[in-house]
């Protein structure tokens, strides 16, 4: 009774809203999404949103705690009150849209207290959702020490909703779909379906030197911020008294596609930083490393190793015969028996079975790019101080793409995802761009769109990749419809889709196998037909798209003719159809050539896809790689077909799918 009594006293005054003697309301530009900001008598923040005239956000605090007597959440007066618009469209040098229209109704309340605070809270509404951010100047302060943030997002309706527990070191965790209100904790972007029928995304924007945010759960359909912190319990410190939070942000549709089809993170994003850009490109790669996730390949110098001269000049051979621009090589470097140890790597020094400067001059001479590898195993001190050597070394040597990873816990108690590691990843992004270096980070911070500043931090892991399948329970099949409406609306992910030995025939009982991992129960596949393999190529975007499995398993292969087309360098992208967890179906043009991604969970599924999105008039050979009519995930991954067909824009697909299974689909024009 109680509760309901007090949800509709917070009903009462969301509706009633702020009495100020000032408009303090901003609408999206087609007037669909409303937020309204409040002052309470103590000179506390709310905001307030709803969606299509229905409370959707019921009013939420907004704030932060400070040490030493800095007041940064009450005894506000607003001293004015500004409203702008914006409407442009601009152009990224790689990306799934090339171009991003940028169309916004900002509303900015300046805002001062007895303390001298003053604070801006700038809020942006665009057609796809809602960001806003605080921007604090407190005068005569030499450090500031912010303790807790008290933005909070109480929803007027439950739901369901997917998301990953919160956790300040790993995002490589399973997926759960839970009632809004039973969700503990989680970690953004969270997405959910409201009962009302609206689908939304919490997530952040341009997370540049704060720690991430975290949701905690307050009460019946609210949530509260959660910043990771530094080993002394600070969430974020300051030199000087002024600093900008990254965007705090809500991605609205009412399909669930239109969360993967929306720009506003990126449009929450700086404009590019870098004075040039043509130094970055997508690409399609392999790599010496899938061997290594399997055990019977090793990244040290045994007689197991995987990154050897001969098998180095093998991927390459591979490569160049297959439309294919680069090769990743791992456990090149000294240091990996250090690996969960001392964590020492050195990143100049090559094994001795490893002739970098034969390597490159063999790849040169094939045009194949290199990608380099830092493994940190989370020892930030010893990378850093080498970072800057580090690069020059792999740039004398033409190597101008790196693959991070933090394998390895920080030390000294910081936690990955706090303030300290978002400024060492930006101190590499730094690096990296003075050596015109594209960078692939695992075990990264979570992508909050920085790629629209810095577009050569183009992938990042940050989920649970194809590399869990090697050696643990897996990915089970429904992680990879929850995929793309969740951490990918963040940005690409490194997945590294492409196992055509769903089943580890090949290695499971090789001589050379042997244990690594603790969670290998030596009964580790992966969860997923084959044709969903390459349906995942399209589907988890990544501009760098590696074709993961060891290349004996391509070799002579038919369905490895889809990647072989397939272009990662897209113009356009657009997710036709969705739910989360259940299916999804995405489409990509890249050049005059165009390709469709389907997955389903475990259950089998047919859909009909208007092929609308072709250039009208012109005609295109369709190769469809679907799975075989007696295919399962669980009991006959392999079976596939390859089917070809003449098909115009005013034509249908009927896409159907085994269970846990997919398909995918070249269009080239005629
Ligand atoms: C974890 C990364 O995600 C994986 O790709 C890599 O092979 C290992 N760390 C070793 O660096
Ligand atoms: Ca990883």
């Amino acid at each position: 009774m109680k509760t309901s009594l007090a949800f509709v006293a917070a009903l009462l005054l969301f509706f009633s809203a702020c009495t100020a003697d000032r408009p303090t309301e901003v609408s999206s530009p087609n007037g669909a999404i409303r937020l309204s900001f409040c002052l309470a008598d103590s000179g506390r923040m709310t905001y307030q949103v709803a969606v299509n005239d229905s409370a959707f956000i019921l009013p939420s605090a907004l704030g932060f705690e400070a040490r030493n007597g800095v007041n940064l959440s009450d005894g506000f007066k607003v001293t004015a009150t500004d409203f702008s618009s914006k409407d442009t469209t601009w152009t990224q040098p790689w990306g799934e849209n090339k171009s991003i229209r940028e169309h916004y109704n900002e509303m900015t309340v300046h805002l001062k207290n007895a303390a001298q605070t003053h604070l801006t809270m700038r809020f942006r509404l665009f057609d796809d959702g809602l960001g806003f951010r605080y921007e604090y100047r407190v005068p005569g302060v030499d450090s500031l020490f912010v303790m807790n943030e008290l933005t909070s997002f109480n929803l007027a309706n439950d739901g369901t909703s997917w998301s990953i527990p919160a956790n300040f070191d790993t995002y490589e965790l399973l997926y759960r779909t839970l009632p809004i209100s039973r969700v503990d904790n989680a970690n953004t972007p969270i997405t959910f379906k409201t009962t009302q029928g609206v689908y939304a995304s919490i997530h952040e924007a341009a997370l540049t030197n704060f720690p991430e945010m975290t949701l905690k759960h307050t009460d019946r359909n609210g949530f509260k911020s959660e910043l990771a912190s530094w080993p002394d319990g600070v969430k974020a410190r300051f030199a000087g008294g002024n600093f900008n939070t990254p965007w705090r942000t809500i991605q609205i549709a009412p399909k669930a596609v239109g969360l993967i089809n929306s720009g506003l993170i990126l449009n929450l994003n700086e404009p590019c930083a870098l004075a040039t850009t043509d130094w970055i490109r997508p690409m399609k790669y392999v790599g010496i490393w899938w061997g290594m996730h399997l055990g019977v390949e090793s990244w040290i110098m045994d007689e197991r190793h995987g990154a050897t001269t001969a098998n180095a000049k093998r991927y390459i051979d591979f490569a160049a015969a297959n439309n294919i621009e680069a090769v990743l090589y791992e456990g090149w470097n000294q240091g990996w028996e250090s690996w969960g140890s001392m964590q020492t790597f050195d990143y100049t020094k090559p094994y001795a079975d490893f002739d970098i400067d034969e390597i490159t001059r063999y790849a040169k001479e094939k045009g194949i790019q290199i990608i380099g590898h830092h493994e940190t195993g989370g020892n930030i001190p010893n990378y850093e101080q080498q970072l800057d050597k580090a690069y020059q070394w792999y740039a004398d040597r033409g190597i101008h793409v790196v693959k991070t990873g933090y394998a390895g816990g920080f030390p000294n108690g910081h936690s990955h995802h706090g303030q300290y590691g978002v400024q060492h990843y930006r101190k590499v992004v730094e690096t990296a761009a003075r050596y015109h270096t594209t960078l692939d980070a695992h075990e990264p911070i979570k992508d909050t769109g920085i790629r629209r500043t810095y577009p050569h931090m183009m992938t990042r892991e940050g989920a649970r990749g194809m590399e869990w399948n090697a050696w643990s329970e897996g990915n089970p099949p429904e992680h990879h419809e929850v995929l793309p409406f969740t951490r990918l609306l963040g940005g690409p992910m490194d997945y590294t889709p492409g196992t055509f030995d769903i089943l580890f025939d090949k290695t499971r009982h090789s001589p050379r196998r042997k244990k690594w991992n603790d969670q290998d129960k030596g009964n580790s596949r992966v969860n997923t037909t084959l044709a969903k393999q390459l349906a995942n190529w399209v589907i988890l975007y990544s501009p760098l798209q590696m074709a993961s499995d060891m290349i004996e398993n391509y070799e002579g292969h038919p369905a490895f003719q889809f990647f072989r087309d397939f272009d990662p360098d897209c113009d356009w992208s657009q997710a036709l159809a969705g739910e989360p967890g259940e299916f999804v179906v995405v489409a990509r043009r890249a050049k005059q050539n165009y390709f469709l991604g389907a997955s389903t969970n475990e259950e089998a599924r047919t859909v009909i896809v208007k092929l609308d999105f072709l250039e009208k008039g012109k005609r295109y050979k369709a190769v469809i790689y679907a799975d075989g009519k007696d295919a399962d995930w669980k009991t006959n991954p392999t079976s596939y077909q390859i089917k070809e067909r003449m098909v115009t824009a005013n034509d249908s697909l009927s896409i159907v799918m085994a269970k846990g299974g997919g398909q995918a689909v070249s269009f080239m024009p005629i």
